[in-house]
């Protein structure tokens, strides 16, 4: 595991960027496993502003986002293919074929789940998946708890994850109880995995899944198994692990 500390959220972002972008430009077909949240928005900024520079095309890039909440349609604000939508995909030249996130409409969600797992492997797997964490240490929207086993599923929500995704909606009573998620399995045969964190609220959470024991009660621990996984912090999101004696690339 690399750890790279960046000063800021602009730095830590454009970091993420250029790793992104490195995986496009030498394979352009490549696959991304793409995340949701706030974390990952300046480098989707960035990477937006690299296509119109020119420097940068995804005309041949598949991607597979992480996970959706049951119930939210495409056109939703809060849900997650329109979160990539106006975020990402409507301002670069992905093809709209080319791109996937799990249905939240699907009539029969445990089929669709079914089904995105065997358009992963259709696709040949993924090449870099991004990752954000949640404060329990969630990926995707593996919760503490759930089976390090499984491949894309249905899952109930965390309380903690419902109380820190209220403030997208108008009260908390909106906030989808379930999603369909990607399970661990599915990220931890990424051949990839790009983590990026940012704000103190997460130094605890990341030096509890970095340095802490890999358990199922934080998901995001199991990716210290991982052969291939680079963390990209701004200093505040990753002091504590600093503190704890990691070794941090600058
Ligand atoms: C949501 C998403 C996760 C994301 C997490 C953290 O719950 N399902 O994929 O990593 O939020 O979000 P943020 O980056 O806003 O802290």
């Amino acid at each position: 595991m690399r750890i790279y500390q960046s000063e800021d959220y602009t730095a830590m972002s454009r970091r993420a960027a250029n790793i992104i972008s490195a995986h496009v430009i030498l394979k352009p077909n490549c696959v991304l496993g793409l995340a949701t949240g706030s974390t990952p928005i300046g480098a989707y900024k960035q990477l937006i502003d690299w296509y119109h520079k020119g420097d940068l095309s995804f005309s041949e890039t598949r991607s597979v986002n992480l996970d959706e909440y049951v119930g939210l349609s495409p056109h939703h604000e809060q849900s997650y293919r329109y979160f990539m939508q106006s975020n990402f995909f409507d301002h670069i030249d992905i093809k709209p074929e080319n791109t996937h996130v799990p249905d939240g409409l699907a009539k029969d969600p445990d089929a669709a789940c079914a089904a995105y797992n065997q358009l992963i492997r259709d696709l040949g797997g993924i090449d870099l998946q991004l990752l954000g964490m949640g404060h329990n240490g969630h990926i995707g929207f593996n919760e503490p708890g759930n089976a390090f086993e499984l491949e894309t599923h249905q899952v109930t929500l965390a309380d903690s994850t419902i109380d820190a995704n209220a403030r997208f909606f108008a009260s908390r009573d909106e906030v989808p109880r379930h999603a369909m998620t990607m399970g661990v399995k599915n990220i931890m045969t990424a051949r990839k995995i790009l983590v990026v964190v940012s704000g103190e609220d997460k130094a605890e959470i990341v030096c509890k899944a970095f340095r802490g024991p890999v358990t199922p009660e934080v998901p995001a621990s199991i990716l210290q198994l991982h052969p291939d996984v680079t963390v990209v912090g701004d200093r505040a999101a990753l002091h504590k692990l600093a503190e704890a004696g990691e070794t941090l690339c600058g």
